[in-house]
């Protein structure tokens, strides 16, 4: 069986709390258990891992060579600021995809810059929950 990655970046443990009219009310839990859910659709064996430090997001990254599959990776505000996390998924070479909860192409025009964009196989944005079932599903049309 396939293995994946959900992957989420700062203050996504936040949800249902952080600015609801943004991310949704529904909690972080939640979304780890939707992502079992269609993980579970889709064949794939799940781990899931949250940090609000990006030196922790490289480590882990650096730990999936040669046991993880695919990455789903939502690396938050890290996305528009980070080249250690582009540099740690060019160097494993694992498939990612990149996904945010919201439309970040219209909000902030800092948004609109994605320093991991180019290091990934599709960028999923905007659908909520649904970003990472797009996702997952894109890994299973990729991985088989
Ligand atoms: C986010 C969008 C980012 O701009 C923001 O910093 C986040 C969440 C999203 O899922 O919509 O923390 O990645």
């Amino acid at each position: 069986m396939k293995k994946i990655l959900i992957l989420n970046g700062p203050n996504i443990n936040m949800l249902g709390i952080r600015e609801p009219e943004l991310y949704g009310k529904q909690d972080f839990k939640s979304l780890i258990t939707y992502c079992e859910r269609v993980c579970a659709e889709n064949g794939f064996e799940m781990e899931s891992y949250q940090s609000n430090h990006e030196g922790d997001l490289v480590d882990k990254i650096q730990d999936c060579y040669g046991k993880i599959d695919g990455i789903v990776f939502n690396p938050a505000a890290y996305t528009h600021t980070s080249v250690a996390i582009l540099d740690a998924v060019k160097a494993v070479s694992i498939p990612t995809i990149e996904v945010h909860l919201t439309d970040v192409n219209s909000r902030d025009e800092f948004r609109k810059i994605s320093y991991i964009r180019e290091a990934c196989a599709a960028t999923f944005a905007g659908d909520g929950f649904g970003s990472y079932r797009k996702a997952i599903e894109k890994l299973k049309e990729m991985l088989g």
